[in-house]
Order: structure tokens, then sequence, then C-alpha cells
């Protein structure tokens, strides 16, 4: 039984294990993080979670249609009932105007990570478990992690991380970097979450904004905590990428008082710093890295275009790229 190692447990990650485990390979999930999820993840609190990363997924393709209708049925997802918004912005002032429309967004339930946390049951998966260095000798690959502690003996080795970090291994590992022009395929976010009243406005509202990209409220999520979760837009963000918390919240308070005319008290939760996580538009989408020769596979969200749907995508391509090489092995044998 062919033995393959996944580096990252986002939903690429997860659904590349569950598409391999399906077909009979062993899978090990390695994640550096406390649990799966990646930047689908939320943060628990006494209050309820907090999404602090991706907000809502959207279905496109027949297949991802098909695997959000499974976690609706597993109840590991949810149709958020949101009302749409749009804050625009124009010389120098901001209005909020309706902008309701006809598309499903689903979410996560009782946390965003819940669907990855489905695809991954009954799988191998070590968390804190930070890969530093990757080895190949003899067609068999080692794992060294921070710990020092190696994980050996697999056939191939799936990369689902965000591109730079995946060229940061492959350097650290003395592998040809594939990813010189993908590095900044994946751009910085401030997510800020501030207790506070719902404007009566909506809950999910687009920004047009010099400084935000999306701010929601989670009143209608099951299982969070009520309150806003603000996305700094990328070129704020990497403007004040290491500023303090204190920065955020003032920033964010700011904006829930004038711009969303917020008059009750509002109170600030938490700010996190993702340094990869949204697609850059200037950058093209690169696909799939491979090197076949050495069963190496890389991908994400990145190689299409972002977006969890992409993510979910991404995954059953790494999965159908490790089957075809091995179908093509044992025909050549
Ligand atoms: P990731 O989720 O980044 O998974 C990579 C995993 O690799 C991580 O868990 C990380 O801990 C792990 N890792 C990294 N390095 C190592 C290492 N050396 N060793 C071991 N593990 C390692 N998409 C939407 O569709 N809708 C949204 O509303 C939305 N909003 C977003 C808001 C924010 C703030 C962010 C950050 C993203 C948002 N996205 C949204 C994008 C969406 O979250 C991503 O497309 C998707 O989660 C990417 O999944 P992935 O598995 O490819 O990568
Ligand atoms: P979607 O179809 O809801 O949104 C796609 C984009 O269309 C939005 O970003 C927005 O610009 C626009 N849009 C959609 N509905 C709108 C409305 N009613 N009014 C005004 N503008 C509207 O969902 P999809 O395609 O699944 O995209 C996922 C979402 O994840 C996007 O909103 C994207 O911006 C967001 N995202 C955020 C990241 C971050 O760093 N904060 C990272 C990656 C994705």
């Amino acid at each position: 039984m062919k033995k393959i190692a996944v580096i990252g447990a986002g939903l690429t990650g997860a659904a590349a294990a569950r598409t391999l485990v399906q077909q009979g390979f062993l899978v090990t999930v390695f994640d550096k993080g406390r649990s799966a999820g990646g930047r689908m993840s939320s943060k628990r609190t006494d209050q309820g979670y907090l999404d602090l990363g991706a907000q809502y997924f959207t279905a496109r393709s027949d297949v991802f249609k098909q695997q959000v209708q499974l976690w609706l049925e597993g109840g590991q997802a949810e149709v958020w009932p949101c009302t749409t918004v749009l804050l625009a912005h124009e010389d120098g002032l901001s209005s909020l105007k309706s902008s309701r429309d006809e598309q499903t967004r689903f979410i996560g339930v009782p946390s965003m990570q819940s669907p990855v946390k489905a695809l991954l049951q009954d799988i191998a998966l070590i968390t804190a478990c930070r890969i530093q260095k990757l080895s190949y000798q003899q067609q068999s690959w080692s794992l060294l992690s921070d710990e020092g502690q190696i994980y050996a003996g697999f056939d191939a080795v799936l990369l689902t991380l965000p591109p730079a970090q995946a060229q940061q291994l492959m350097a650290q590992s003395s592998l040809p970097v594939r990813f010189e022009n993908t590095a900044d395929v994946l751009e910085p976010c401030w997510a800020v979450a501030m207790q506070a009243e719902a404007s009566p406005a909506g809950d999910a509202i687009f920004c047009q904004h010099p400084k935000l990209r999306f701010i929601s409220h989670q009143q209608h999520k099951t299982g969070r905590n009520s309150c806003y979760i603000l996305h700094f837009n990328a070129a704020f963000s990497a403007e004040h990428l290491h500023k303090p918390p204190e920065f955020w919240f003032a920033e964010a308070r700011v904006i829930l008082s004038e711009e969303l005319k917020i008059q009750q008290s509002i109170e600030p939760l938490v700010a996190h710093r993702w340094l990869y996580a949204s697609q850059n538009d200037q950058v093209p989408a690169p696909g799939l890295i491979t090197l076949p020769d050495q069963q190496l596979w890389a991908g994400g969200d990145w190689s299409y275009g972002g977006r969890l749907e992409n993510a979910y995508l991404a995954g059953l391509k790494l999965a159908q790229a490790v089957i075809h090489s091995y179908k093509l092995q044992q025909e050549t044998v």
C-alpha cells in the first residue's frame, strides 16, 4: 500500500487526503496548527466561535455542490441567511447601499473548520507539527519537524501550503524551487473582531473602501459569538503589517462608529494577522506545481484563483495527480 504525506490540513489537504484514502492509499496529514482548518478556522471563545478567516463559501461547480450537499446533510454546514450590503466610498465620503442578491452562501457549523474536520475523520492527522525539511532517498521521503521528530517511509508528498511557505520548505530541503513567480500570489489581511450591536443595514457588507474589504456580523451564524469581523484590504494590511492589535482596534472602532453609525458600546475582542490570505489579482493563478519524478506535488486555493471552492478542487486535482502517476507506473512495469 502506498504511503502519502499531506502537509497542510486546510481544505486542500483534507480534500486530497479523503480522495486518496478512498482510493486505498495510506495517508498521514501534518499541520503546524493546533487543529485542522487552516484559513478556514474559527477561534473558540466562551461566547461562541469567531470566524477570523473565511467568512462563507459559495458553490459553482457540480463536484463542489455535491460535497456541500453532503456537509449540509451531515450537519457540518448550513446556509448563511445573510443580508448583503455595499459600503461605498466616494470623494472621501462613505455610504451604505442595499446590495441584495440571489447568491446562496454557506458556513461551517458550529465553526468554519467543521467541514474540514469531517473530511479528515478517521484519517491520521498530526497537529502542532511544523515540517521544516524534506529529504528524498531511494524513492522514499522523510519529513523533519521543528521538534526534531522524523517521519519516514513516504512514497509521495503533497504540499498544500501557501506558496511562500512551500517555497521556503523546498529551499530548506535543497529541492529545486518551482515557486519563483508564485510566492507573492497571496496577499496579507488583518482581521479584527469587535463586540457591537448589529447594524440594521445588513450582516455581509462588501466594501469598496480605501481600508476595508469585507465586514460581517455573526448574529445569523449558528454557534458564533454575535460580533463584527472586519477584514482590512490587502493594501492597507500590507502598509501597516507590523502594527500592534491596538492600532487595528482603533481603526475598527472608528469605522464602526463613523461609517456604520453604531451608537452603543464597541469593545475590541481579537486582532489576527494573516500573512497569506487572498489572491493577488495581478499574478496569474499558476495551477499545480509538480515534481513527478520525485512524487512531490504542490497546490492550493492559489493554484486556481483563491476561494474555498478552488481549495477543494485543488485537493481533488492533487489526489488525481498522485493516482494517475501510480497508474502510469503500473502500466510501464
Ligand atoms: P490553508 O487553509 O492556508 O492551509 C494550509 C495549512 O498548512 C495551514 O493549516 C497551515 O497551518 C499549514 N502549514 C503551513 N506551513 C506548514 C508547515 N511547514 N508544516 C505543517 N503545516 C504547515 N474564501 C472564501 O471562499 N470565502 C471567504 O469568505 C473567504 N474569506 C477569507 C478571509 C480571510 C481573512 C482569509 C485569510 C481567507 C479567506 N478566504 C475565503 C480564502 C480561504 O480561506 C482559502 O481559499 C482556503 O481556506 C485555503 O485553503 P488551503 O487548504 O489551500 O490553505
Ligand atoms: P461572492 O460571489 O459572494 O463574492 C465575490 C465577490 O463579488 C465579492 O468579493 C464582491 O466583490 C462581489 N459581490 C458579491 N456579491 C455582492 C453584493 N451583493 N454586493 C456587492 N458586491 C458583491 O463569493 P465568492 O465568489 O465565493 O468569493 C468568496 C469571498 O471570499 C469573496 O467575497 C472574497 O472577496 C472573499 N475572500 C476574502 C479574503 C480576505 O482576505 N478577506 C480572501 C479570499 C476570499
